[in-house]
């Protein structure tokens, strides 16, 4: 049928209409809000890069957690700043880790229960170096003139990563969430956890992580920059989606419980095309990187903010995920009620 006949816009014409004909919605239960935990009491330290973000100690990250709850958000992603790094990360899997430390503390509280507790998986928080794996290095140390040739250890990284997401479950992640992009960590992650008694735990691997330029204010966030290279050896070459498919059936055959593709709105196209194929739940991770960037549009007048946070966050939704990790998480909840 064609216009005259047909006129698209006699949907259009109210609110009352549009809503009833809208075919993708935001929920507060499917925004995941992402915390960044220190050391310390009493902490709540902006982040220069990130507009309205925290580092903030354990007792500060409670509060936040509270209002989180009353926005009926779905979860909180953990990440932590240790209060020591070394070459062998050991802060990621330490008894008294910082969040080890922080889950215990939100588990104590029955108040909690509706929130997700999502723990990254990841070792670039606690090296010196700042990679998300073990290296080595070749040919003289770092700074000694030229640039520094390091190898990144594939297989030694992915057991003390299994090892870090059995200390995260222990100490009561819902979800543990590697972020790190070595090969087989899945799988190893998935026996490790079984073999300890968390056979409940679920993986909810980043599968298909690309090596992004949208990833820096994260790296103020989490200090988590690398102090040398960079990590184009692990993460995705942003030209590839097919890839990015190999990488997921590769992850859900080692066990992976669901899938989250990051960065979110340039690669709308990958995350779209896995939703097509995989009958999984997916989820996206809106990064700090376009978080910002729209906080600088936003502080310079340039954009609706208001508006452009919900479309920026629908557009990920109509891609095809079923949740949002974003920094914009409470603001849209605030929004939505
Ligand atoms: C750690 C990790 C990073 C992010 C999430 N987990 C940084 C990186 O890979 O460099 C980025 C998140 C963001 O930018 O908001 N591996």
């Amino acid at each position: 049928m064609d216009f005259p006949v047909s006129r698209l816009r006699r949907m259009r014409r109210t609110e009352a209409l549009r809503s009833l004909v809208r075919e993708t919605h935001l929920r507060p239960e499917a925004l995941i809000y992402p915390l960044f935990l220190v050391p310390g009491e009493g902490i709540r330290r902006p982040i220069g890069s990130m507009p309205g973000c925290f580092n903030l100690s354990v007792d500060e990250a409670l509060q936040e957690a509270r209002e989180c709850v009353e926005l009926g958000l779905g979860g909180l992603l953990l990440f932590g700043l240790p209060a020591a790094k070394d070459d062998d990360a050991t802060g990621a899997w330490a008894e008294q880790g910082i969040v080890q430390t922080g889950l215990r503390a939100l588990k104590a509280d029955r108040a909690f229960d509706r929130l997700a507790l999502i723990a990254d998986v990841c070792l670039c928080e606690y090296t010196t170096h700042g990679h998300c794996g073990v290296i080595s290095l070749e040919g003289g140390a770092p700074g000694a003139g030229g640039e520094t040739r390091y190898e990144i250890r594939n297989d030694e990284s992915v057991e003390l990563l299994a090892k870090t997401a059995v200390s995260l479950a222990r100490a009561g992640a819902d979800i543990v969430a590697p972020s790190d992009m070595m090969d087989g960590r899945v799988r190893a992650i998935r026996a490790q956890l079984d073999d300890a008694g968390c056979e409940r735990t679920p993986v909810l691997s980043y599968a298909a992580k690309f090596a992004s330029a949208f990833y820096g204010p994260f790296r103020e966030a989490a200090d988590s920059a690398p102090q040398f290279g960079d990590r184009r050896s692990y993460q995705m070459d942003g030209a590839n989606l097919r890839e990015a498919m190999r990488e997921i059936e590769q992850d859900l055959r080692e066990g992976a419980d669901m899938i989250l593709m990051k960065p979110a709105m340039p690669y709308l196209d990958v995350l779209h095309e896995a939703r097509r194929r995989f009958d999984v739940p997916t989820g996206a991770y809106q990064v700090s990187g376009e978080f910002s960037m729209l906080q600088a549009a936003f502080e310079r007048g340039w954009l609706e903010r208001d508006r452009a946070i919900l479309e920026s966050l629908i557009s990920i939704r109509r891609a095809g995920a079923d949740f949002i990790v974003t920094y914009f998480a409470k603001e849209a909840a605030r929004l939505l009620s």
